[in-house]
C-alpha cells in the first residue's frame, strides 16, 4: 500500500509536471545552467525601502552601501515557477515590509524559471540559491546586515531555492527561512539535499495552502501550518481546474500578508499529524501558535487552522464548526483519500 501510494504520488507530481510544463519542444527556449558562476546575467537582486519604493539593482559588485537602512532587518523574497520581482509572493508582501521601514531584496531569476521549462527551473534552483548566498555573505560580513535579521521568504520552487541558499553557506546559518506553499513537483525525493528541511536554517517556518497539487503535504520545517487542511482555499474556482490550484498556491503569500497586520490574527492548534486532524483525534487545547509574520521561532510541529471566505481571512482562535472532511472537497476519487489517510498518517 505504502509503494502504491508513494507511485500515486510521484505520478501526479509528474502529470502535474507535465500540466505546469505543457508539452515542452524543442523550439522552447528553456534554458538550463551550466554555468555555476555568480553572480550571473540572470539572476538579479533588486533592493527596495521606504525611499526606494520602485527598487534599486544591485549585485555583488555595487552594493550602495548607502542605501541600506542601517541595523534594519531584511527580508529577501523568491518568487517561484513563473514568477518574476513583481509576482507572488512580492506583491502581497513588499508594500508592507517597505511600511515597517526595513530592507527587503527581491530577486528576479525569470529566465530561469519560466513556462514551460519546469525541470530546468528545479536545475536552476540550486544555482540562484548559491548566487543568493554570495550577495548574502557580502551584506552579511561588510555588516550591513546582521546575522539575526535575515529572513528569507519563498513561494513554490523560490521556498527550496531559500533552503539550498542555507546549504551554500553553512558558514552563517540562515537565522530564518519561510516557506510558502513549498513546491511539490520533482521535489518528492528523499534526500534532503535537494530540497527545504529544517537544517537549512534556525528556524523553518512553512504555510501549506495546496497540498494535493502545487504544495508538499509533507511538513518540511520545524513548524507547519495547514490552513483549510491544504486542500482547497476559498474563492478560487472549481477544484478540478489548474486555475484554481495556482489560486491555492499562490494564496500562501496572502495569508502571510495578512498576519503582518491581522487585527485577529491567524493561529493554528496542535495536531501531531494530518490523520488525526483527519478523524478529529485531535481537538483545540491549550497548545495553538500564531501562523505568519509573529510565528514563534520555538514553535515545533504541525498545526491547523481554516480561514473566512474572503478577506480579512485571519479567524484567531475561533474554531467553531472546522472542517476535517476530505471527500468531495478535492479532485481526489473517495478511494483514493482513504489510501491517503492510511498511509500518509504520519504526513
Ligand atoms: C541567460 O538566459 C538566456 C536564456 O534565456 C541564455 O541564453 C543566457 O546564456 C543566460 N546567461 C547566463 C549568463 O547564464
Ligand atoms: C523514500 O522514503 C519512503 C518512505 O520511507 C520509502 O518508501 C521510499 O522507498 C524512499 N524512496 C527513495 C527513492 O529512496
Amino acid at each position: 500500500m505504502m509503494n502504491k501510494l508513494w507511485s500515486f504520488l510521484f505520478l501526479l507530481g509528474f502529470s502535474i509536471l507535465m500540466i505546469v510544463a505543457g508539452l515542452e519542444d524543442e523550439e522552447s527556449n528553456c534554458f538550463a545552467l551550466r554555468d555555476e558562476a555568480c553572480p550571473n546575467a540572470n539572476i538579479t537582486f533588486w533592493l527596495y525601502t521606504k525611499e526606494k519604493p520602485e527598487g534599486l539593482e544591485i549585485s555583488p559588485f555595487s552594493i550602495p552601501v548607502l542605501e541600506f537602512l542601517p541595523m534594519k532587518s531584511l527580508k529577501v523574497l523568491i518568487h517561484g515557477f513563473n514568477g518574476h520581482r513583481n509576482y507572488t509572493p512580492n506583491v502581497q508582501l513588499r508594500p508592507r515590509f517597505i511600511k515597517l521601514d526595513i530592507n527587503v531584496i527581491s530577486l528576479d531569476f525569470q529566465k530561469l524559471a519560466n513556462e514551460p521549462c519546469y525541470s530546468e527551473a528545479v536545475h536552476n534552483a540550486k544555482y540562484v540559491g548559491r548566487c543568493i548566498a554570495q550577495l548574502l555573505r557580502l551584506l552579511l560580513e561588510s555588516k550591513l546586515v546582521a546575522n539575526k535579521d535575515v529572513h528569507l521568504i519563498g513561494l513554490g520552487l523560490g521556498a527550496h531555492v531559500a533552503g539550498f541558499v542555507g546549504q551554500f553557506m553553512p558558514e552563517h546559518k540562515l537565522e530564518h527561512i519561510t516557506a510558502l506553499d513549498p513546491a511539490k513537483p520533482l521535489y518528492l525525493v528523499n534526500d534532503t539535499a535537494q530540497k527545504l528541511d529544517p537544517t537549512d536554517a534556525k528556524f523553518v517556518d512553512v504555510v501549506h495552502t495546496d497540498v494535493l497539487m502545487l504544495g508538499l503535504l509533507e511538513a518540511v520545517g520545524h513548524v507547519d501550518f495547514y490552513l483549510n487542511m491544504g486542500v482547497e482555499q476559498p474563492n478560487c474556482g472549481p477544484v478540478n481546474q489548474m486555475e484554481t490550484h495556482f489560486c491555492y498556491h499562490n494564496r500562501a503569500a496572502d495569508y502571510y500578508a495578512e498576519s503582518i497586520s491581522s487585527n485577529a490574527g491567524f493561529y493554528g492548534f496542535y495536531c501531531p499529524n494530518y490523520k488525526s486532524f483527519a478523524t478529529g483525534a485531535c481537538v483545540p487545547k491549550k497548545d495553538i501558535e500564531p501562523m505568519g509574520f509573529y510565528a514563534h521561532p520555538e514553535a515545533r510541529g504541525r498545526y491547523f487552522l481554516e480561514t473566512n471566505n474572503g478577506p480579512p481571512y485571519a479567524k484567531g482562535t475561533n474554531y467553531k464548526n472546522i472542517n476535517r472532511q476530505l471527500k468531495g472537497r478535492t479532485f481526489m476519487n473517495d478511494e483514493l483519500i482513504d489510501q491517503l489517510f492510511e498511509n500518509k498518517a504520519d504526513a
